[in-house]
């Protein structure tokens, strides 16, 4: 499907990047077997995935089904060859003192929403059974939306992202690379958080980490506000204006092996805003001056992604 602007020329469609907050997520990253036999059966799948996502989603249309596909700079050029997306490169490592933004493998990654978890498992189940002697199994994590937006440290997590024209204008790459305009650069990061040690601190030392208050989720005042504070790192200003990200992070867990996460996914129109905000709160700004939260959180996955747009993958099965 591709819309046309007022102008009457045709335009392209993203991904539903946008796709608004939902109760579960599955975030599934695979890395493709050698051979050319397994790029073709990616790429067929990944034609086909807004009609195998219209066939699961259509079971119960309230349950919000969506699907998001991107893929690493590694597979790039084996999938599509040239041209490629003009910012895809593998993750870069952050290593800070004790402190270290890993990069892990990932040649495709799936992020998988709805209200309904039964459907993004089902979705998942019908997604790795294409797929399933093409690719192998690098991650896979089940996200759960907890209360009232919280993630595990008990903190409202996503009040600050954009919204309508705003959030397009932070994801969706435009004429700077016209060949990729409608896709988006999506970085993701597995965190395990050490919540004894956070639970322990005083309720007012964990505000002022995150920058927010605990209940009513209010900002700090910035005269009390430190400048490590999690919301002050990742504020990115260039030549006076605010650049932002998409996030949508997800709790997971398992209570018996006191294993307790955030997966965090940030969509952006340039990796470089999420890894300036990464360099902030593991280096520091200025170095030294890091988020104190990575002293209760350490990041075991991190891998950058591109997500090319809707109509590109519509054309990845036309003759
Ligand atoms: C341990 C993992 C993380 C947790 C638990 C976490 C949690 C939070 C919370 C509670 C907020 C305040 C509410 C909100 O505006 O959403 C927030 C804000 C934010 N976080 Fe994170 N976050 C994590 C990792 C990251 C990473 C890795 C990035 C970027 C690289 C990031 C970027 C942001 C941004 C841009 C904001 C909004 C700042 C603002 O405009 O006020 N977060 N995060």
């Amino acid at each position: 499907m591709t819309a046309s602007s007022a102008s009457g020329f045709p335009q392209t469609v993203p991904q539903p990047v946008a796709a608004p907050l939902t109760r579960s997520a599955i975030f599934l990253v695979t890395k493709v077997n050698p051979g050319v036999g397994n790029e073709a059966v990616v790429r067929s799948l990944s034609g086909d995935l807004a009609s195998l996502l219209r066939a699961v989603g259509f079971r119960d249309t309230a349950g919000n089904l969506s699907c998001v596909v991107a893929f690493g700079s590694d597979v790039w050029g084996r999938l599509f060859g040239e041209p490629r997306p003009a910012e895809l490169h593998v993750f870069r490592e952050i290593r800070a003192g004790p402190r270290l933004a890993v990069s892990t493998p990932g040649d495709v990654l799936f992020h998988i929403r709805s209200q309904r978890k039964d459907l993004c498992f089902e979705l998942a189940t019908q997604i790795m059974a294409r797929l399933r002697d093409s690719v192998s199994p690098v991650d896979e994590v089940h996200g759960f939306r907890y209360f009232d937006s919280r993630d595990l440290l008990g903190f409202v997590d996503g009040t600050e992202n954009p919204v309508g024209e705003a959030m397009a204008d932070a994801t969706l790459v435009g004429q700077e690379d016209s060949h990729f305009a409608g896709g988006s650069y999506v970085i993701v990061q597995k965190y395990l958080h050490d919540l004894g040690r956070w639970n322990a601190l005083p309720t007012e030392e964990q505000e002022r980490i995150i920058g927010r208050t605990k209940s009513s989720d209010i900002e700090l005042d910035e005269a009390i506000k430190p400048s490590s504070a999690h919301n002050a790192l990742t504020t990115i200003t260039v030549d006076g204006k605010e650049i932002k990200i998409l996030r949508d992070n997800m709790p997971f867990g398992q209570a018996s092996t006191d294993e307790f996460g955030t997966y965090f996914i940030g969509y952006s129109r340039s990796p470089r805003t999420t890894e300036q905000m990464l360099d902030n709160m593991f280096v520091g700004k200025p170095p030294g001056n890091y988020d104190r939260l990575l002293d209760f959180s350490r990041a075991v996955t991190g891998s950058l992604f591109f997500a090319p747009s809707a109509t590109f993958l519509e054309n990845l099965n036309v003759d």
